[in-house]
């Protein structure tokens, strides 16, 4: 990791004083709006937290949500069963949610809404407290390795966290083939000893998913378990901080050759909990000096790949900004990006910061 440049303490005056970018149409972060009633796949990075789901749904019904739902198959076939009752599906694989929007509109499913987002963020911010009345999880991914247990969905943070988004006597509900998970999750529910352990048959469809169907053509027994909230929890989410400009910083410098930088010019730095990966800069065609940032910042339960640009202004100084491109959700930990390539800058072409907004 590289840690050495510029501090994103005050290394220079911040810039509002200045006022250097007042009123840049480019810095401008579109207002937050509600969700579109009746539209499938919910861009939920645009919403007010927690969403509007009575809006989004057209309708006041019970909510469930199901995590990691692949190719959807349960997630509508359930929602058909159940018509009474609205249903939110979170995947992180594209594919999965491409086919999962696909199957839901293909038959004509209403009462069925996904997001591409991760559970962690999702269960914190998308959702009320005690808004939901079960979270499904079919086959988790088991990351069998002991070192790797921190990855698995089911660990006691997650069980707290859900503690406070469902209602009383709601439920967590899990299928698995892995014993090891298993009996992982269960140690994991009593360490707050807010859950009941019930043992219950599982819905047919829950036997019939994909993975379902993969393992047990492999023989493999398959188990359920349902997790029954009986002392919820009071965790509200933290607001949430909704910058109305995107973090920018104006430095002084001249760009490097593609030639002068060294083979490996990628950078991790931290920021905060979070850390900034700046993968590669190439100069933008068309006029004038600009370049652009390939970035991810990792932050504890959200990734985000992310586009900064540098660019040569009138009067000589170069602007750093987050792009709009690709819908980025500006959190405290996205500044880092702007943080990233100002201290990329300053490593590889000796370019100096005059003012900081991030
Ligand atoms: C083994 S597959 C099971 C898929 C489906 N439930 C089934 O039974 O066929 C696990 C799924 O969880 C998704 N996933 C993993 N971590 C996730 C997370 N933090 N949030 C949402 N989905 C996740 C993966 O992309 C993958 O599609």
């Amino acid at each position: 990791m590289s840690g050495s440049g510029i501090r994103h303490d005050p290394a220079c005056r911040r810039g509002r004083r200045l006022g250097r970018a007042d009123g840049d149409p480019e810095l401008a972060i579109p207002e937050a709006v509600p969700p579109e009633p009746g539209r499938v796949l919910l861009v939920w990075r645009r919403c007010p937290f927690p969403v509007d789901w009575e809006r989004a749904f057209g309708r006041i019904a019970p909510l469930h949500l199901e995590v990691g739902f692949g190719d959807g198959r349960f997630t509508t076939r359930r929602a058909r069963a159940e018509p009474e009752q609205d249903f939110v599906g979170l995947e992180v694989s594209t594919e999965s949610v491409q086919r999962a929007v696909a199957r839901v509109r293909r038959e004509g499913v209403g009462n069925v809404r996904v997001a591409k987002a991760g559970a962690g963020y999702a269960v914190r911010h998308l959702f009320a407290p005690h808004s939901l009345d079960s979270i499904t999880v079919n086959f988790p991914d088991p990351w069998p390795k002991e070192r790797h247990a921190r990855h698995r969905l089911l660990r006691h943070d997650f069980f707290e966290l859900a503690a406070s988004r469902l209602r009383l006597g709601g439920e967590i509900r899990l299928a698995t083939d892995h014993l090891d998970y298993l009996a992982f999750a269960r140690a994991e529910a009593r360490l707050g000893g807010r859950y009941a352990l019930v043992s219950a048959a599982p819905p047919a469809a829950v036997f019939e998913t994909k993975y379902a169907l993969k393992w047990r053509e492999q023989g493999k027994p398959l188990h359920y378990q349902v997790f029954r909230l009986d002392r919820p929890s009071q965790l509200h989410p933290e607001p949430l901080e909704r910058p109305q400009r995107m973090p920018h910083a104006f430095l002084s410098g001249a760009f490097p050759s593609a030639t002068s930088l060294p083979a490996d010019a990628k950078r991790v730095y931290a920021f905060g909990d979070a850390h900034v990966i700046v993968h590669e800069g190439a100069q933008a065609f068309g006029p004038g000096e600009r370049w652009l940032f390939r970035v991810t910042v990792d932050e504890p339960e959200l990734t985000q790949q992310l586009l900064v640009v540098a660019q040569r202004r009138v009067g000589g100084e170069v602007i750093v900004r987050l792009e709009r491109f690709g819908d980025p959700l500006v959190t405290p930990a996205v500044r880092g990006a702007v943080h990233g390539v100002v201290q990329w800058l300053h490593e590889h072409a000796g370019f100096e910061l005059l003012e900081r907004n991030y």
